[in-house]
């Protein structure tokens, strides 16, 4: 019978305190999918190639494949889930919607993610395409990707005057 260690790990998960157990290096994408219902983080490559499981540590983007869950403790996480609501998206949710920017859907929590984190970081509308270029997507070509997080930043630098 194999005895696998196991640790409690607390951290706050979109913006709500959560502890739960899990082995040290149980890969934090199955704690947060299988152990913690939060399904809106996606798996692509699982191998740290795709970005379609990003989500954010310590309010930086991360592929959560490649994170081990013992680096959540202590540790402040978005996943998709804290991002916007169905009754207030984000601006970029809302852009994605108004692009057309999704189609099957695996990239895009991963894509959002990342772009949310452009517009809170005021990253410039003309750097969108090099910072997505660690988040693949099979479907739409980028274009309506790129075109809708550039008008996500330019509405927000709008709105912050
Ligand atoms: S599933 Fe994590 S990078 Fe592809
Ligand atoms: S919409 Fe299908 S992979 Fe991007």
């Amino acid at each position: 019978m194999s005895h696998r260690p196991v640790v409690r790990i607390s951290c706050t998960i979109n913006g709500v305190a959560r502890e739960f157990k899990a082995p040290p290096m149980r890969r934090l994408i199955d704690v947060l999918r299988d152990d913690l219902g939060l399904m809106g983080t996606k798996e692509g490559c699982g191998e740290g190639e795709c970005g379609a499981c990003s989500i954010l540590l310590g309010g930086e983007p991360v592929n959560s494949c490649l994170v081990p869950a013992i680096q959540a403790q202590g540790a402040d996480i978005t996943t998709i889930e804290g991002i916007g609501s169905p009754g207030l998206r984000h601006a970029v949710q809302q852009a994605f919607l108004d692009h057309g920017s999704a189609q099957c859907g695996i990239c895009t929590p991963g894509m959002v993610i990342t772009a949310a984190w452009m517009v809170e970081k005021k990253l410039p509308a003309d750097e969108v395409a090099r910072t997505l270029a660690g988040n693949l997507c099979r479907c739409t070509g980028y274009s309506a990707i790129i075109e809708a997080v550039q008008a996500a930043i330019v509405a927000a630098q709008g709105s912050r005057g």
